[in-house]
């Protein structure tokens, strides 16, 4: 697969560990950031959602503090389904159920053994649709339309 990765200044530290120890087998592309100095989020968020809606990358992987401001971010851009995980089961099930296309992980929360652990089984698990894409489906249609 083609990988998007980025991480602001709260997520260097595991995103050079992940593409390290957690990305083989995989085309990855790293927009950033690479050290220390403060970076907004929705910026690097945009830059990993603008390689996946132009196809140019298949899922794609965030990093912030806490995994939240990117989820937030990303999420907010149509065709993206971005979850925060900080566990092995619920990255399975947003991939199983979900169909999630981003995932979102707290560099100031996960240690790196667990964020690799969770990276392996986001990338591993397939989307099993059926009845779970009647429900994805709803996602990108607002589940049913505005409010107001
Ligand atoms: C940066 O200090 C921090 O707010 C950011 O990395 C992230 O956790 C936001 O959700």
């Amino acid at each position: 697969m083609k990988i998007a990765i980025g991480a602001d200044h709260a997520g260097v530290e595991l995103k050079a560990h992940l593409m390290a120890r957690a990305l083989e087998g995989h085309t990855v592309v790293d927009v950033g950031t690479t050290s220390s100095d403060p970076v907004d989020y929705p910026d690097v968020a945009r830059a990993v959602v603008k390689l996946i809606r132009h196809g140019e990358a298949d899922r794609g992987i965030l990093i912030c503090g806490t995994g939240i401001g990117m989820a937030m971010a990303a999420g907010k851009y149509p065709g993206i389904r971005a979850a925060t995980c900080t566990e092995s089961f619920s990255a399975e099930l947003s991939r199983r159920h979900n169909d999630a296309n981003v995932l979102c992980l707290g560099g100031r929360v996960l240690g790196a053994g667990l964020a690799e652990h969770i990276v392996r089984v986001w990338l591993a698990a397939p989307f099993e649709g059926g009845r779970h894409a009647t429900r994805v489906g709803k996602l990108e249609d607002r589940a049913g339309g505005e409010i107001h």
